[in-house]
């Protein structure tokens, strides 16, 4: 469901410049969904990746535990490609996650890998 959720939000992606759609699902501790899309901007570096999205919502709504995120990206007419987090959302994920626990889940539409956020982004800066 997590999964699927994530793919649901490709379509409120707001991807006029690279068209390429990404959703993102948030799994909090207590089982609640936040969820995310890729919003980007005319000045692209202002660009925002679906995965800060879902966890800036969460955060702001006072939501600062979580398990797991599902990521799914693609060209906008394309089939769904493994979309790995970029430094920046693996930083953020790092803040509020355990990166020995917290689960990040990839997928091209046919088969799904989790991986732990410790994987993506070894020996990560945090805040403990
Ligand atoms: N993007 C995400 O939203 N998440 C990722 O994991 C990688 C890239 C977005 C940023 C930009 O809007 C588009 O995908 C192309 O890089």
């Amino acid at each position: 469901m997590v999964k699927k959720t994530a793919i649901e939000m490709r379509k409120k992606s707001y991807a006029p410049y690279s068209n390429f759609c990404v959703g993102a699902c948030l799994e909090c501790t207590d089982g609640k969904y936040i969820t995310g899309c890729n919003i980007e901007n005319s000045s692209y570096g202002a660009t925002n990746c679906a995965e800060r999205t879902a966890f800036f919502k969460a955060v702001s709504d006072g939501i600062t535990h979580f398990s797991r995120i599902a990521i799914a990206g693609g060209q906008r007419n394309g089939a769904l490609q493994i979309c790995p987090p970029c430094g920046i959302c693996l930083q953020v994920m790092m803040e509020f996650c355990d990166p020995d626990h917290f689960e990040v889940i990839l997928g091209d539409g046919e088969n799904d890998i989790t991986y732990l956020l410790r994987d993506l982004l070894p020996k990560g800066f945090g805040p403990e």
